[in-house]
């Protein structure tokens, strides 16, 4: 009782202070969001893991607030990180078919409100550190500097689009995994709009994203001035680096390295929150994109007890590890409440007593499962495919504990995981009546319900079928930005004029 008092009044505290002041900068919460790469359900120590290494993480788990029921909104990249920000689903915005190539025409549009945008009219200060992945463009007219983010240091999209010869690894002993695509320019590293390094030098690259994201955390508190911290890692996604601090040291080979050195900067984060004070002010957010990666066995991740991986909408495709901390806030536990991606900017507006952009949300305001470990908003999640389209749909609609899938099929991503309907040769595959899962019984999908000899679950199915039918029915598909293609003249080349592209493209 006296925690649940505690908590309640520090909340009360914090609200009635925003009330009072208003727009008054001392008052107003910072914001850190981390979100992993391809980081699955089973991957954490947290969740279970025996052999991840993430002191840092399992920290933040103990002390915070650790989700079983939260959800990306898509088993792949660019979508997942469109919905993110905007609190929207990727098809409303248009981020689809599948992801962005580094010459890709589209991007997100500009005409979506990011969280960045959300929040700077309130005085943040805003940064993205890490991978963008909403697009370059003409005139590199879709970076994160035109979307709300006053800071960008990173990569526009996946660092496994470009050759990755040059990805080597530290010790040199240690084997670098990983398909990478040829044909296109070497990755870059940005600063802002411009080019700093192409090829980007992977064993230091850690590095400067810590340095850079504990400098903005420093700099912002001294100034007193609240601030915004997006930090995509590009771990865990393939292929696997990790720098002198963390490459050869854990005991899961190079995924538990780069999971490893993504706890490290973590660990520096929560650091630099603490030596500048603003720790009990700091609302921070840890998630991931999609499920683990399992194209390259036990070189990928992880989804624990969870079916399949990215590029599926079973749950091993889009459930993902989250983890909320806010010490003197958020009281330390676990919650079973459905959460999702699409609510971190609606939780974040209303923290900060912004404005929501005026436009069609998919998200559900958090404070009541975060500050009082309460019930959630979201009744129900949706689940798109890696490649919507408007005539098949959803694929699948979870409802309470119930899942029904409607479609299936399988993914390249994975591919070697034991289980073939995770493979690509597990075909596209309507279900009618559509396959229906107790989530809480059997989080592993194991058991579909809608036979013959469970007659009891038509009233369920019914339901799942009018709750699919009405957001169908306020479904807008925006314009496919992926689907417009790409112009090998627009992958960022950092000596223009040179020849022959895309190889002689190098600086830095
Ligand atoms: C952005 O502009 C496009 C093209 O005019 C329009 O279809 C879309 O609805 C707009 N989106 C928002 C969020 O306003
Ligand atoms: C990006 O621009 C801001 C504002 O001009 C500047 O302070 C910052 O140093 C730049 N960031 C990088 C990585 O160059
Ligand atoms: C943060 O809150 C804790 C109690 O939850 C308190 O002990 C600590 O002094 C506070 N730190 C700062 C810098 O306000």
């Amino acid at each position: 009782m006296y925690n649940i008092m505690y908590y309640y009044c520090t909340f009360m505290f914090v609200a009635a202070n925003l009330l009072k002041c208003g727009n008054s900068q001392a008052t107003l919460p910072n914001f850190i969001l981390i979100f992993a790469d391809d980081l699955g359900f089973g991957d954490l120590g947290s969740y279970g893991h025996p052999s991840s290494v993430t002191p840092n993480l399992d920290k933040l788990a103990s002390k915070g607030l650790r989700f079983t029921d939260f959800y990306s909104s898509s088993p792949v990249c660019s979508p997942s990180r469109a919905a993110l920000l905007t609190g929207r689903y990727q098809t409303r915005s248009g981020i689809y078919p599948g992801v962005f190539y580094p010459g890709s025409k589209g991007g997100l549009p500009l005409n979506e409100t990011t969280i960045a945008e959300v929040l700077k009219p309130l005085g943040y200060a805003t940064a993205i550190i890490g991978k963008w992945h909403l697009g370059v463009g003409p005139n590199r007219m879709y970076l994160p500097t035109k979307q709300g983010f006053d800071h960008f240091l990173g990569v526009p999209y996946s660092h496994d689009q470009g050759p990755c010869q040059n990805l080597t690894c530290f010790p040199p002993d240690i084997k670098c995994f990983g398909l990478c695509d040829q044909g296109l320019v070497a990755v870059p590293l940005m600063a802002n709009d411009t080019i700093k390094q192409q090829p980007i030098n992977f064993l230091d690259l850690e590095k400067a994203y810590s340095d850079y994201a504990t400098q903005f955390v420093s700099v912002s508190a001294r100034r007193k001035q609240p601030f915004f911290l997006y930090y995509p890692s590009h771990h865990t996604h393939r292929p696997q680096f990790a720098g002198k601090g963390a490459a050869g040291k854990s005991p899961r080979g190079p995924f538990g390295d780069a999971l490893m050195e993504l706890d490290s900067t973590v660990g520096n984060l929560i650091q630099a929150l603490e030596d500048h004070g603003v720790q009990n002010n700091t609302f921070v957010f840890f998630t991931s994109d999609n499920g683990p990666s399992l194209l390259r066995m036990s070189n990928g991740g992880n989804g624990g007890l969870l079916k399949c991986g990215k590029g599926t909408t079973y749950e091993g495709g889009m459930r993902e590890p989250a983890i909320a901390y806010w010490p003197g806030a958020i009281r330390p536990g676990v919650t079973h409440a459905l959460a999702s991606t699409l609510d971190l900017l609606p939780t974040i507006a209303g923290l900060a007593g912004a404005k929501l952009p005026r436009v069609q949300l998919d998200g559900f305001d958090m404070s009541d499962i975060l500050f009082r470990h309460g019930p959630s908003k979201r009744e129900a999640m949706f689940y798109y495919p890696m490649f919507p389209d408007e005539e098949h749909g959803l694929f699948a609609v979870r409802l309470g504990r119930y899942k029904a899938h409607y479609y299936t099929q399988g993914s390249v991503l994975s591919n070697t995981t034991p289980d073939k309907d995770c493979h690509e040769t597990a075909p596209l595959m309507h279900h009618d009546p559509p396959l229906l899962f107790d989530l809480e019984a059997d989080p592993s999908e194991d058991y579909n319900l809608a036979t013959p000899e469970h007659p009891e679950h038509q009233a369920v199915l019914q339901l799942l079928r009018d709750v699919k039918a009405e957001f169908e029915g306020g479904m807008v598909f925006g314009e496919a930005q992926v689907g417009r293609g790409t112009d090998p003249q627009l992958e960022p080349c950092c000596t223009p004029q040179c020849t022959p592209k895309p190889a002689c493209c190098a600086c830095g």
